[in-house]
């Protein structure tokens, strides 16, 4: 269990939304449960928890990514209970993957300009669960959605609150979104924080317009969206699931970029859904355009680095 304590730091790479990192991790003798802070939660913007259990998902396939680089066998036991998704305990081998601790820090999202180009038919073919559409044709969609959200008085104030738009913000290296993480230079940093703030006086008067108006054009390229779409009743499986296929994508040079607004919108979904023939839009787990980045972006902040 020392041993294990000792690898948090890369544990903690994993994603999650808002870069909240929810999950928590409590050590008894011989086994340590994986679970979640209820204040790193999402309760307005992911009311059904989705965007947590996909989170923690990829939480649990880092842990044990990293624990098998480190030789220490380990496997989860899926056991949810209150604020609880499972236990990592000691197992008879290590738990067999490809991937390596170095690729889980090398893995980032990456919101800035994408070469044009989709993703070759064998590469997509390998990520189960993904279905592929062109950029193109959600751009009307991605600005409904971000209409929906950026309309949304209390939606917009949860997202205010883990945004970090200022080097002065004294959670900037400890979690949420930061302004390097969201790939906006000083100026719209500052544009995107001033209007937040005067959000309640200005909502009325076309705000929430102007803030998705910033995001239009996003996918106006020859370019891919990837939806992973998986039962509703095993998000934890489905998260780890896409901890791998963006595992895989970063070891091939692409990386990722969640829209989750598109599925978070009720209609957006329902629309997306039709477009992909699904027949119940709750299987929508997860949205995000990818390709080849034209310049890295900067990582993320964790709380244990
Ligand atoms: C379930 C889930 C949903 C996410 N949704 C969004 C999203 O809608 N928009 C976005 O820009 N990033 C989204 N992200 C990306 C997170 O913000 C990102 O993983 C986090 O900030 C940590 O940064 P990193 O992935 O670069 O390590 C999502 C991540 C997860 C795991």
């Amino acid at each position: 269990m020392r041993e294990l304590r000792a690898l948090e730091p890369d544990f903690w790479r994993a994603p999650s939304a808002h870069n909240t990192q929810p999950w928590t991790l409590t050590y008894a003798a011989d086994e340590v449960a994986v679970g979640w802070d209820p204040s790193r939660a999402l309760p307005v913007s992911d009311p059904t928890g989705r965007d947590l259990r996909l989170s923690l998902g990829a939480f649990v396939e880092c842990c044990l990514i990293v624990c098998a680089d480190a030789g220490l066998s380990i496997g989860f036991h899926h056991d949810p209970g209150p604020l609880r998704v499972g236990f990592l305990r000691a197992a008879a081998r290590p738990y067999e993957t490809a991937f390596t601790t170095a690729d889980v820090r090398a893995r980032g999202a990456n919101r800035g300009e994408y070469q044009p180009g989709g993703l070759p038919a064998e590469t997509a073919e390998r990520l189960t669960g993904m279905r592929r559409l062109a950029c193109r044709d959600l751009e009307d969609l991605l600005h409904a959605a971000d209409l929906h959200q950026f309309g949304d008085r209390e939606v917009t104030r949860e997202l205010r609150q883990w945004l970090r738009l200022t080097r002065r913000h004294r959670r900037y290296l400890l979690d949420g979104l930061s302004d390097r993480a969201l790939a906006l230079s000083r100026v719209e940093a500052f544009a995107l924080r001033a209007s937040l703030a005067l959000y309640p006086a200005l909502r009325r008067l076309g705000l929430p317009r102007v803030l998705a108006g910033a995001s239009r054009g996003l996918l106006d390229y020859d370019g891919d969206v990837l939806v992973l779409v998986g039962p509703v009743d095993q998000e934890v499986e489905m998260g780890r699931l896409l901890m791998r296929h963006w595992l895989t994508l970063s070891g091939l040079g692409y990386t990722t970029h969640p829209l989750s607004q598109l599925i978070d919108d009720e209609r957006t979904r329902a629309a997306l859904a039709g477009l992909l023939d699904v027949a119940d839009p709750r299987t929508l787990l997860h949205v995000a355009r990818v390709g080849r980045p034209k310049a890295p972006a900067a990582p993320s902040a964790r709380l244990r680095d």
